[in-house]
C-alpha cells in the first residue's frame, strides 16, 4: 500500500468515527468519546477539518467535573446500552461537583491535552479562532491538572497516583498485577455485571474475567469515597505513581508553559508544579538496575520493577538525562535486533508477556507516536525511524488496528491486528506521522 493510499484510508476511518461533535475510539466496542483517544485523534483532524479538533476538545472539557478532573469517558449518548460500564453504574451523582450533562465516568486517563494543544498551534499559530480556542480552554486544561496535584498527590511529592487501572492507559499490564492481587474479591457483594467487550473483541486479545472482577471492585471502592474523597488514599489496595501519566503530566505542563508565555497567560502555578514534578520523577522513578524508569507502588512503598513501556515515555517528557536516554535507545535497538517489531507494551522476556492480550506486550499506535518524538528530542533519528517504520508496515499489512503482535515471526502469519479495527487514534497517528521528515 502506498503512502497515499494510508493517508486517504486513515482520513476516512476518521470521518467514519465522527459523531458530530466528537470521534469514538472505533465502531461499537467503544461507542463514546474517551479522555486520551481524544486528544490523539485531534492530530488527526488538523490535517483535513481542523475545526473538528477544536469541537473534539471542547466536547471532552464539556465532561470535566468541579474538581478539574477530565473523565476518562464522556457519555454523549444516555440511551446506548452496549458498553459495560455505562453512565448508571458510574452513578457519578455521588459528587456533588461530577458533570451530569454530559453524563461521565469517575475516573480519569492520561492528561496529554497539554501538549496537543501545543501542536495544534504549531500548526495553525496565527489563525484567530484557534487563538481564542486556545485561550479559552487554556484554564481549563490547568485546572485538569490541578485536579492530579490537589487530589492524587497526599504527600505533595509532584507526582500524581492512581487507583484505578484503567486510569493508566495501561489497564491490565503485568504492572498492576501484584496491587490487584491484594483485593479481596467477595463475590456475593461485587455488584453483578455482564462483560460487553467480549462480545465484540476475541477474548484472547482482552482482558480476562479475573481483571474485571478487580477492575469493578475499584470503580466501587472509588464510588464508596465520592470518586475524589481522601478515603481513596487510605484505603485502595491499589495506588500506583504511573510512569507514563506522569511523565505525560510534565509533557503538558511544559507546553501550557511554552503556551502561557507566548499568549501571556498566567503559567505561575505549572511552573512551581513543574519543577517539583522533574525532580521528584527523576529521583524516584529511575531504576539503576532495569536501566529505565519504573512504576511505583505507594501502597507497598517500593519501586514495580519490570521493564516496561512507560518508562519509554520519559524521553517525549524530556525528563531522561543524556545517559537514561542513551539506555532507553539501547534497548529499543536491541528489541529490534531480535525480532520484535517497536515498541512492545512490556519487557518480552519476562513470563507474564503475552503478545496478543491487551497491555500485556502488544504494540500500540499512540505510543509508538510518543516515541517516535521522544527519540527524536534526544537525536537518535535512527531508532525513531524504526519506530515510524515498524508501525507502518504494520497497519499496511494488518489494517488499522487498536493494537498489534509485537514478535515479527508471529505477525507474519496474522493478517490482521488485535482489538477493535478502524481504529481513529491509529488513523491519526498515521497520518501525523506520515507528515514527518523521516
Ligand atoms: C476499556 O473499556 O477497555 C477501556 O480501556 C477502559 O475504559
Amino acid at each position: 500500500m502506498l503512502y497515499q493510499d494510508l493517508a486517504e484510508e486513515a482520513e476516512q476511518i476518521l470521518r467514519l468515527n465522527w459523531r458530530d461533535g466528537f470521534t469514538v475510539p472505533t465502531n461499537k466496542l467503544y461507542p463514546f468519546q474517551w479522555n486520551w483517544d481524544s486528544g490523539f485523534t485531534c492530530l488527526g483532524h488538523a490535517y483535513f477539518e481542523p475545526k473538528w479538533a477544536i469541537r473534539e476538545l471542547n466536547s471532552l472539557f464539556s465532561g470535566q467535573w468541579e474538581n478539574g478532573m477530565i473523565p476518562h469517558i464522556i457519555f454523549h449518548s444516555e440511551t446506548e446500552t452496549s458498553y459495560f460500564p455505562n453512565h448508571d453504574f458510574w452513578n457519578t451523582t455521588v459528587n456533588p461537583g461530577a458533570q451530569q450533562k454530559p453524563k461521565t465516568s469517575g475516573i480519569t486517563q492520561p492528561p496529554v491535552h497539554g501538549f496537543i494543544l501545543e501542536k495544534l498551534l504549531a500548526k495553525f499559530p496565527n489563525d484567530g479562532a484557534f487563538l481564542a480556542f486556545v485561550k479559552a480552554i487554556f484554564p481549563k486544561v490547568v485546572h485538569s491538572h490541578r485536579f492530579f496535584y490537589t487530589y492524587r498527590d497526599p504527600k505533595r511529592e509532584g507526582l500524581a497516583f492512581l487507583y484505578h487501572p484503567w486510569e493508566t492507559g495501561r489497564d491490565n499490564s503485568p504492572l498492576w498485577d501484584e496491587s490487584n492481587a491484594r483485593i479481596q474479591i467477595d463475590k456475593s457483594t461485587l455488584p453483578a455485571y455482564t462483560r460487553q467487550d467480549t462480545k465484540l473483541a476475541d477474548k484472547k486479545e482482552r482482558p480476562t474475567s479475573d481483571q474485571y472482577d478487580r477492575f469493578v471492585y475499584m470503580l466501587e471502592l472509588g464510588k464508596r469515597h465520592q470518586y475524589d474523597g481522601e478515603g481513596i488514599f487510605e484505603e485502595s489496595p491499589v495506588l500506583l505513581q504511573d510512569t507514563l501519566t506522569n511523565a505525560v503530566l510534565i509533557q503538558s505542563n511544559q507546553s501550557l508553559i511554552r503556551i502561557g508565555e507566548r499568549l501571556g497567560l498566567d503559567t505561575g502555578e505549572l511552573k512551581e508544579w513543574q519543577a517539583q514534578s522533574v525532580k521528584s520523577f527523576r529521583e524516584k522513578l529511575w531504576n539503576e538496575n532495569l536501566a529505565t524508569f519504573t512504576c511505583y507502588d505507594l501502597r507497598k512503598e517500593a519501586q514495580i520493577e519490570y521493564k516496561e513501556i512507560g518508562g519509554l515515555t520519559a524521553l517525549s517528557a524530556e525528563i531522561a538525562t543524556k545517559d537514561q536516554a542513551d539506555k532507553l535507545n539501547d534497548y529499543l535497538n536491541d528489541l529490534h535486533n531480535r525480532g520484535y517489531y517497536l515498541c512492545p507494551s512490556f519487557d518480552v522476556d519476562d513470563p507474564l508477556f503475552d503478545s496478543k492480550r491487551y497491555w500485556r506486550g502488544p504494540i500500540w499506535p499512540q505510543m509508538n507516536w510518543l516515541i517516535y518524538e521522544g527519540l527524536q528530542h534526544y537525536g537518535f533519528s535512527a531508532t525513531a525511524k524504526i519506530v515510524k517504520e515498524d508501525f507502518l508496515e504494520l497497519i499496511t499489512k494488518q489494517g488499522f488496528y487498536e493494537y498489534f503482535e509485537a514478535q515479527k515471526s508471529v505477525a507474519a502469519q496474522l493478517d490482521k491486528g488485535y482489538g477493535g479495527g478502524q481504529f481513529s487514534w491509529t488513523s491519526a497517528c498515521v497520518l501525523d506521522l506520515l507528515h514527518k521528515d523521516q
